[in-house]
């Protein structure tokens, strides 16, 4: 399956980008360090899905998740909800800013793609 690649470098500090890849919404977030720091911050014991924010991202400005809500299948806003991550208004579900399930339906995580940088502007995913 086709890889995408994605140029980096017009995505502004705490903006979110959506790519398309193998048919599904790709989210790119440029972290700024507010929204790293909550997410490194989060305790493991607040999450119903564990997952640190180590485990889901190579580098801490990006984060990469697949745009398709955990719990039946929307498209989740970016920059919403109670944690500023992701709010889903199909049944209002809250994700943090480490794509985590936090409040309401969804049972999990925004999953993670593969991806990898290329170098310091250009990420491949898939
Ligand atoms: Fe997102 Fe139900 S599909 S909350």
């Amino acid at each position: 399956m086709a890889s995408l690649e994605v140029d980096l470098s017009k995505i502004d500090m705490g903006q979110t980008i959506t790519v398309k890849w193998r048919g599904k919404p790709v989210f790119i977030r440029r972290r700024t360090e507010e929204d790293i720091k909550a997410a490194v911050d989060t305790p493991m014991s607040e999450l119903r899905d564990p997952e640190s924010d180590e485990d889901r991202r190579t580098n801490p400005e990006w984060l990469v998740v697949v745009g398709v809500c955990t719990h039946l299948g929307c498209v989740p806003l970016p920059g919403a909800g109670d944690w500023n991550g992701w709010f889903c208004p199909c049944h209002g579900s809250h994700y943090d800013t480490s794509g985590r399930a936090r409040k309401g339906p969804a049972p999990s995580n925004l999953e993670v793609p593969e991806y990898k940088f290329i170098d310091e502007n250009t990420l491949l995913v898939g």
